[in-house]
Parts: C-alpha cells; structure tokens; sequence
C-alpha cells in the first residue's frame, strides 16, 4: 500500500473504532505477546532496527522467581527510546511443561492503573497498554498460582512509536524470559530420605520439582524414572505440587 493508501485505511479503521466507542481505549488487538500460538507486534508494526529497552521489576526487584500459592505480586514496567516517544507493551505467562494451560497467566490483573486486560484464544490473559502513552510507565499485578508449575515464560511486545498515527517507523522488542519457582522456606519438611544418585517417584505420583536446601529451583522430573540427582548433597523435592521431602544423594 503507498503511504496516502495506508492513511486513509487506518483513518476508516479508527472512524469505525470511534463510532463504537467515541472515546475508548485503544489496546493493541487481541493476542500479539509473542506466546506460543499468538502473534507478535511484528505481524503490523515496522521501523527501525533499533529497539526499545525495558525495565520489568517484581516489588522493585528483577523478576525471575514466584512462590507458589505466595501473595500477590505489584510489577512495575518502563519503557524506553532515544528517540521515540509514544510507548506500548503486551504481556502474558506461560508455563514451559504445558503452554495452553491458563493458570499461569490467570492472576494477571490491569490494576492499579490504566492497564488494558485482554483474552487470546487459549484463554490465557493479558495485560496491555490501555492508550497508547508518551510516559512509557505501567504498574499492574499478578497472583502467582497456587500450584507449583514449574518453570514459566514471560512473553511480552514492545512498541516505541514515533506518533504519527501509523505502523511505521515504531521499533519494536519481543521478549521472554523465564520465573523459576521459589519453594517457601516455611514448607521444608523435617523427614530425609536416603538415597543413592537416582531415585525413582513413588506410585501415584507424575511430576517432582527439585530444590536446593535454600528454595532455589533447580528442575523437574516426569514419569517414574530412575532420575539422577545433579550433584552430592541434600536437596528439597516436592512431589506433584504438595509435600516436600528432604532427599540426600550421599553418594560419590
Ligand atoms: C493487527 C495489527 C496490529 C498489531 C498486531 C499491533 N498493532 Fe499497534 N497499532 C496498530 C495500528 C493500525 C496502529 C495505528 C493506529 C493508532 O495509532 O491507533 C497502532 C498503533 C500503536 C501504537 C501507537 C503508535 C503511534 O504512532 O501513535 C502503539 C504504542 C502500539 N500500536 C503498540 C503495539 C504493541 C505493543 C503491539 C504488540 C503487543 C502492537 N501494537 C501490535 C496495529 C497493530
């Protein structure tokens, strides 16, 4: 399409837009985080090689862990361009073992701000930008779910656009990056088993997380094994999302 074309055919976009709601928001459409199974920012918006930087932190810390079942968590989004200067973004979660499960994104919440809550076609939730913004500053909440569910993706688009109303020149940055699951120090249980380096997972159970003694995840196991433990030393494992048992792999 040549430039005029491309006006006039966002200008009829944006008059049927504003016949429905005169002065509503204007979030990115549906599901472009760059999710399994979404789109990207990519699928409209174009411009130049540079890209947009960002800073995402979880109660003013980087975030790359959750608790689960642990307390709401307010986030706080920045966006920034040299010289760009109308700002947006998308974000949804996504756990790795198993990318249509809603869960992960369900705690997703738009408040306290004027953050846009969206839905893509795997019920999974999103939050966006509610307009278009030349403060590039969001805040917005997520409850972390209550099972363990292993690692997730954060997957999220972000445009720095330079204002004129069309999909050009705006650069654009998709990102993921991946929450590993904290376990709660208070659930450490007392009972220790004694193993070699393998173990298998007892009847009845299908998935084991693996921790060190601190909470800090390490990996997960599926199906009954035998599974190696990664090293000699006491390790926390937590069997399908509950209990916690002391595990030692004593040998050398
Ligand atoms: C299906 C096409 C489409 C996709 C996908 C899309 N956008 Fe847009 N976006 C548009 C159109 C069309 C405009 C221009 C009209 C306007 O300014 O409202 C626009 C405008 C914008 C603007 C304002 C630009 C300006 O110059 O004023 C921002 C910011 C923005 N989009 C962010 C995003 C982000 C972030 C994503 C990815 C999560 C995204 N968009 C994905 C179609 C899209």
């Amino acid at each position: 399409m040549t430039r005029w074309a491309k006006r006039v055919f966002i200008g009829s976009t944006l008059l049927v837009a504003g016949l429905i709601s005169a002065d509503g928001p204007i979030p990115p459409p549906g599901a472009f985080s760059g999710a399994p199974g979404e789109g990207s920012c990519y699928n409209c918006h174009a411009g130049p090689t540079s890209v947009p930087t960002f800073t995402l932190s979880a109660e003013g810390k980087p975030w790359s862990s959750y608790v689960p079942g642990g307390p709401p968590v307010s986030l706080s989004l920045e966006v920034h361009h040299p010289s760009l200067p109308v700002y947006g973004f998308q974000l949804t979660l996504v756990a790795d073992s198993s990318p249509s499960d809603p869960r992960p994104s369900a705690g997703l919440s738009g408040s306290p701000n004027y953050v846009a809550e969206q839905t893509d076609p795997f019920n999974r939730k999103l939050v966006s930008h509610w307009r278009p913004t030349p403060i590039g500053r969001w805040s917005f909440s997520w409850q972390p779910p209550t099972e363990n569910l292993g690692p997730l993706s954060v997957y999220m688009g972000i445009v720095a656009a330079n204002g004129d109303a069309t999909t050009d020149g705006d650069a654009i940055s998709m990102v993921r990056f991946t929450l590993l699951p904290t376990a709660p120090t208070a659930l450490q249980a007392g009972n220790i088993a004694q193993l070699g380096g393998s173990f298998f997972l007892p009847e009845g159970s299908s998935v084991a997380h693996l921790y060190t003694l601190e909470g800090r995840y390490l990996r997960s196991y599926t199906g009954k094994g035998p599974h190696a433990l990664p090293h000699k030393g006491i390790f926390l494992l937590q069997l399908d999302g509950g209990a916690f048992l002391r595990i030692a792999n004593l040998s050398e």
